[in-house]
């Protein structure tokens, strides 16, 4: 059964201990924290006080997604802060292989992740290292977007690989994912959720938008 990680970046940051509150009541699984750096993408949301922040008011641990360029030279400071995963994109670093093998070494579960316009053949030499492989069913940079459904062929071409290898990584989906889309996901053999304006922009608030996703997740449809 997938679990859910929904995303701070669509939650109401003047309220953001409530919110983590409430993400908690609904079933939250762990908290994603989308880093964004102007440069690696076109937006820019915030960084290490942040994370740091969301590590003292809550108790889920905090999967962060590096969207930044040279994500190897923040390691250490996302660690600290209180970080239990780090995703890092193929794209930002030449040395991605070194730079997951850093991670490993600061303690924290090593994830990585591509652009939906990146070959998923990118990701071959180094998902061995991975504790947690992030399709993204979006452009990253920005909340709200529709789901690209060639997420779903990356999520089963993934599944494939990880049996075929006897690997033991996680799959996650990243953007667009709605009580529509969760189900096609976890169908496809998603392992977690992430979902931001679904979770936090939901009528009844982010506890109901949670248990909404999850309901809608077990909905698979086999
Ligand atoms: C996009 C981020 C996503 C985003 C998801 O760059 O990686 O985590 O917050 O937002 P929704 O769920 O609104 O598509
Ligand atoms: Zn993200």
């Amino acid at each position: 059964m997938a679990v859910l990680a929904p995303s701070i970046l669509a939650a109401d940051l003047t309220q953001l201990g409530r919110e983590l509150v409430s993400i908690e009541e609904g079933g939250a699984d762990r908290v994603h924290l989308d880093v964004m750096d102007g440069r690696f993408v076109p937006n820019i949301s915030f960084g290490v006080p942040v994370v740091r922040a969301v590590h003292r008011a809550t108790r889920l641990p905090l999967d962060v997604h590096l969207m930044i360029v040279e994500p190897e030279r923040w390691v250490a400071a996302f660690a600290e802060a209180g970080a239990g995963g780090l995703t890092l994109h193929v794209e930002a670093t030449p040395h991605i292989h070194r730079a997951l093998q850093s991670v490993r070494e600061q303690g924290l579960r090593p994830g990585v992740t591509l652009n939906p316009g990146t070959s998923l053949a990118a990701l071959e030499p180094v998902l061995d290292l991975v504790d947690l492989v992030l399709i993204m069913s979006v452009n990253p940079g920005f909340g709200g977007q529709a789901f690209l459904a060639s997420a779903l062929d990356r999520i089963t071409q993934l599944t494939l690989w990880r049996a075929e290898r006897g690997l033991k990584f996680e799959i996650e989906v990243d953007g667009g994912v709605t009580s529509a889309t969760a189900p096609d996901c976890a169908r496809a053999g998603a392992d977690v959720l992430v979902a931001g304006s679904a979770v936090f922009g939901a009528p009844g608030g982010a506890a109901a938008g949670c248990r909404t996703l999850l309901n809608a997740a077990q909905r698979r449809g086999d």
